[in-house]
C-alpha cells in the first residue's frame, strides 16, 4: 500500500481524477486604469494551472484538503480556519465558496475531497495565479459534485473568488483564465457585465517574461492607487487617458503587425505605471539589464511593485534570454497569437 505524509500524519494517498486546466495571463497594455473603464489588452499563457481532484480516503478523510505542492500549501479547508490571516485563509475562503455556489442540496459536511493543484505561476507575480487557481478548482468541483457549468457561469464564479483575494478586481484575470487567447477587456459601470473580445494579430509575437524578484501584492496596489486617485484625481485621469490612447494604438499595432510600434508602446504604457507609482527599484533593475541586452519595449506586467515583466526583444531574443538567465532571473518566452 502506499503511504504519504501530510499535516504530520501519514495515511493512504488519494485516487485522482483527470485534470483540469485554466491559464495564467499578462496584461500588455492597461493594468490598473482597466479597474477604472480603460479598455486593457492581455493575452494568457495557455493551462499554467491545472487541478485534480479525489474523494478523500483513510484517517483524517473527515475533512477537505487542498495543496500546491509548487507552492508549498497542504490545508485543511475548515471554515474555523477561514477567518486567519494571510494567503492561506484567502484559498480556504475561495474553496469555500466555490463549494457553497456548487454543492447545492448537500449536507457539505459528507462530501470531503482533495483539491491538488499544479502551478507553473509563482504566487503574487502578476501573471493571474489566484484566477487561473479559481478557475482550475472551480472546473475539478463542478465535475466532482455533479455540475456542468458554462464558461459564462465558470467566469462569473471567478470572478467573486478574486474579489476575496483582491476586493475590487476589473475581471480581466479571470476572463482570461476562462476564455483563454488575447483579449481586450474593458470592465463596465454600475455591475454591468465587463465587455471582451478576441483580438486577431496579423502575425504571432514573441514576448519574453522574466521577473523582478520582488512578490507583488495586487491587493495593496489596486488599494494605494485608489488611494492616491482620491487624492489627486487630475492627475489619475490625465494618466488613465494616456493609457486609453496607448491601449487602443497597441491594439492596432497587434492588428497590423506592427512590432516596433508594439515596443514603443510597452515602453509609454511602463513610463505611466511609473507615473501612477506602482514600479519599483526592482522592476527597473530587471528593465535596464534587458535593455542593455538589445530589448526594444519593456514594462511590468500585473499589478506592479514587485512581479513580473514582460518583453519585446525584438531581434535579440536570444541575447535578452540569455543575459537575464545569467543575471539568475527566470525568463521564458511566451508566443502569442498563434493558432493554438
Ligand atoms: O497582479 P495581477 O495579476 O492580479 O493583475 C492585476 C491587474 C490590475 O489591473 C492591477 C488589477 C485588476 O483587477 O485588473
Amino acid at each position: 500500500m502506499i503511504f504519504e505524509s501530510e499535516l504530520g500524519e501519514t495515511r493512504e494517498v488519494d485516487t485522482f481524477g483527470r485534470w483540469h486546466y485554466a491559464n495564467g495571463k499578462v496584461i500588455l497594455f492597461g493594468e490598473h486604469a482597466v479597474v477604472y473603464g480603460v479598455e486593457a489588452i492581455a493575452a494568457a499563457m495557455p493551462n499554467a494551472v491545472r487541478a485534480c481532484i479525489a474523494s478523500r480516503s483513510g484517517i483524517d478523510a473527515d475533512v477537505s484538503r487542498l495543496t500546491i505542492p509548487s507552492w508549498g500549501v497542504d490545508i485543511h479547508l475548515n471554515a474555523e480556519r477561514a477567518d486567519s490571516e494571510g494567503a492561506e485563509s484567502l484559498l480556504i475562503n475561495m474553496c469555500l465558496l466555490i463549494v457553497r455556489e456548487l454543492d447545492v442540496g448537500h449536507d457539505q459536511d459528507d462530501r470531503h475531497f482533495h483539491l491538488k493543484i499544479e502551478s507553473e505561476l509563482p504566487p503574487a507575480s502578476g501573471m493571474g495565479a489566484s484566477a487561473a487557481i479559481a478557475v482550475a478548482s472551480i472546473k475539478a468541483l463542478s465535475e466532482y459534485f455533479g455540475r456542468t457549468l458554462t464558461l459564462e457561469q465558470i467566469n462569473t464564479l471567478a470572478l467573486r473568488c478574486e474579489e476575496i483575494a483582491h476586493g475590487t478586481p476589473s475581471g480581466l484575470d479571470n476572463t482570461l483564465a476562462t476564455y483563454g487567447g488575447v483579449l481586450r477587456f474593458k470592465k463596465m459601470e454600475g455591475g454591468m457585465p465587463s465587455v471582451f473580445e478576441p483580438i486577431a494579430l496579423a502575425r504571432p509575437l514573441t514576448l519574453l517574461v522574466t521577473h523582478s524578484g520582488k512578490k507583488g501584492y495586487t491587493a495593496e496596489t489596486v488599494a494605494r492607487v485608489r488611494r492616491n486617485k482620491e487624492q489627486f484625481p487630475e492627475k489619475h485621469l490625465a494618466l488613465f487617458a494616456r493609457v486609453a490612447d496607448i491601449s487602443a494604438r497597441g491594439r492596432a499595432a497587434l492588428e497590423v503587425g506592427d512590432e516596433s510600434l508594439f515596443a514603443v508602446l510597452l515602453n509609454e504604457n511602463q513610463q505611466c505605471l511609473r507615473e501612477l507609482g506602482v514600479s519599483c527599484d526592482e522592476i527597473e533593475r530587471v528593465l535596464t539589464i534587458a535593455v542593455c541586452a538589445g530589448a526594444e519595449g519593456v514594462k511590468l506586467t500585473g499589478s506592479g511593485d514587485g512581479g513580473a515583466l514582460i518583453i519585446a526583444p525584438g531581434r535579440a531574443v536570444d541575447a535578452v534570454q540569455t543575459k537575464l538567465r545569467d543575471e539568475g532571473l527566470m525568463c521564458f518566452q511566451l508566443n502569442i497569437g498563434g493558432c493554438s
